[in-house]
């Protein structure tokens, strides 16, 4: 393909010399006048292993130029790709000012510019932004509809510094967000033999997932440096220990709880964590991550009571109490505080759970729910129906398969408060909302995956 780079940056010269490597005819672009004439000079304007002799060798085949000059490179390009900086600003917050230039000077060569030409925006950026503030800019510079007259792609560079050049050729991923088919099958077209898994979505879950990629890896190291603090603290080596915490790759490094859903609760997460912070107090090991967990585990709680307020209806049938399916265990259950908190506000309240009977409670269980919910008996019934008569709000507290299929037993007047998001016809519901998910159709947003051969 004939693509240009906007932006000669780590991100930019790196995607530059990589896919003129692979044989693309690449003209990239800077307002740095150093920085083409590196370029020009067949050298890298950045440190980065084994990025040097590419460029060298791109730049001798004719493979790889730059410029200072939007027209020439948008002329000479099918493909342009916006790999300019957006820098934090004082308070936080992106400074798009670099984004928001080229996407008008981009523009401004779009609105002459007779032949099909894809924009593809690689640079990071909040979810939103592309609709708000770059696609405004493009269409008033240009005239003509992103995603109609010319072709519009959020797609996140995913790349380290220090091994970018692997990182380039070897994704494990590759997310792309996309307003039209043709964009869309270009840039799957680009990872077709990587190795890459393609997920194509919308530009704004594009978006999304690059941040929550980042702040990942950001809560992997400040949580391994927590737990590491508070082994050293204890005379433990926190390396072994988060080595063996990384060998389970079944509940540790894997997708079990990685989903949005309902706060955690039973008998042992919420114990053990105020347990080891306890523990981390008495040898002087700051907690700010644990702290933390406790104070989100709340909020979901908090959330989840917003929710139903927010129906302005007020009775409510819980689908569910103990804190997960398939157990009577209520010790320390979300829902049986979520409950509590219910009957406080004056709701009516009625509950089916399926693997509850009171009289057979026993023990710290018993006491636990009798603690919390001493009526819990006059709550409870029997089955799912009785449950739906019961309440306006139908909160879908556990995954349990009891619930499955709901969708068609719902009445109109029924609002749903999903905390599980597991069953998908449910979100058709007139009146839906879910924990940790916007959108309550999800054909609205497919994702395509196309699997690595
Ligand atoms: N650095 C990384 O490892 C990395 C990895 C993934 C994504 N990103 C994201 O990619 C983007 C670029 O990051 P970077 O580290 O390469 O930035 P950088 O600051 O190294 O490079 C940005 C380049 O854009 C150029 N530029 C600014 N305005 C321009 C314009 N109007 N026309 C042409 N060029 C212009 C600058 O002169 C500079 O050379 C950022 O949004 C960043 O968050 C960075």
């Amino acid at each position: 393909m004939k693509v240009s780079v906007f932006g000669i940056g780590y991100v930019g010269t790196v995607v530059a010399a990589c896919m003129a490597d692979e044989g693309h005819d690449i003209v990239a672009v800077d307002i740095s006048t150093e920085k083409v004439d590196a370029i020009n000079a067949g050298q890298s304007p950045i440190v980065e292993p084994g990025l040097g002799e590419l460029i060298e060798r791109a730049v001798k085949a004719r493979r790889l130029s730059a410029t200072a000059d939007v027209a020439r490179a948008m002329a000479d390009s099918e493909l342009s790709f916006i790999c300019v900086g957006t820098p934090s600003l004082p308070n936080g917050s992106l400074d798009l000012k670099y984004v928001l230039q080229i996407a008008a000077d981009i523009g401004k060569s779009l609105k002459t510019k007779r032949d099909w030409h894809m924009v593809v925006v690689r640079s990071t950026i909040l979810p939103g932004v592309m609709e708000s503030q770059i696609i405004p800019l493009l269409r008033e510079h240009s005239g003509k509809e992103p995603g109609k007259d010319f072709g519009l792609g959020y797609y996140p560079e995913f790349l380290r510094e220090s091994s970018a050049i692997e990182d380039f050729r070897n994704p494990q991923v590759a997310v792309i967000g996309a307003m039209d088919a043709r964009t869309a099958d270009a840039l799957k077209s680009l990872n077709a033999d990587n190795g890459a898994t393609s997920f194509v979505v919308d530009c704004r879950t594009a978006a999304s997932i690059k941040y929550a990629n980042n702040v990942w890896h950001a809560l992997k190291v400040s949580f391994a440096n927590e737990m590491g603090a508070i082994c050293k603290a204890s005379g433990i080596d926190g390396n072994k220990v988060m080595e063996i915490l990384c060998a389970d790759k079944r509940l540790n490094i894997s997708p079990a709880y990685m989903k949005p859903g309902f706060a955690f609760g039973g008998s042992c997460l919420p114990k053990d964590l105020r347990a080891l912070r306890y523990h981390a107090k008495m040898v002087d090991a700051p907690t700010p991550i644990l702290d933390a967990t406790v104070a989100v585990n709340h909020l979901q709680i908090d959330r989840a009571l917003a929710a139903i307020a927010a129906t302005g209806k007020r009775s409510v049938a819980m689908l569910g109490l103990t804190f997960k399916p398939n157990t009577d265990d209520l010790r320390e259950s979300p829902l049986v505080e979520l409950a509590e908190r219910l009957l406080g506000k004056g709701y009516r309240l009625t509950i089916y759970d399926r693997d509850l009977q009171v009289a057979k409670l026993v023990g710290s269980n018993r006491r636990f729910a009798m603690q919390h919910l001493p009526h819990l008996n006059d709550l409870l019934v029997d089955d799912l129906a009785s449950a739906l008569r019961g309440g306006d709000v139908v909160v879908v507290g556990t995954g349990h398969k009891a619930f499955a299929d709901l969708r068609p037993k719902l009445a109109a007047h029924h609002h749903v408060v999903d905390l599980v998001g597991r069953d998908l016809a449910l979100r058709g519901h007139p009146n839906y909302d879910g924990a940790g998910w916007a959108d309550a159709a999800p054909q609205r947003t497919p994702i395509t995956v196309i699997r690595a051969a």
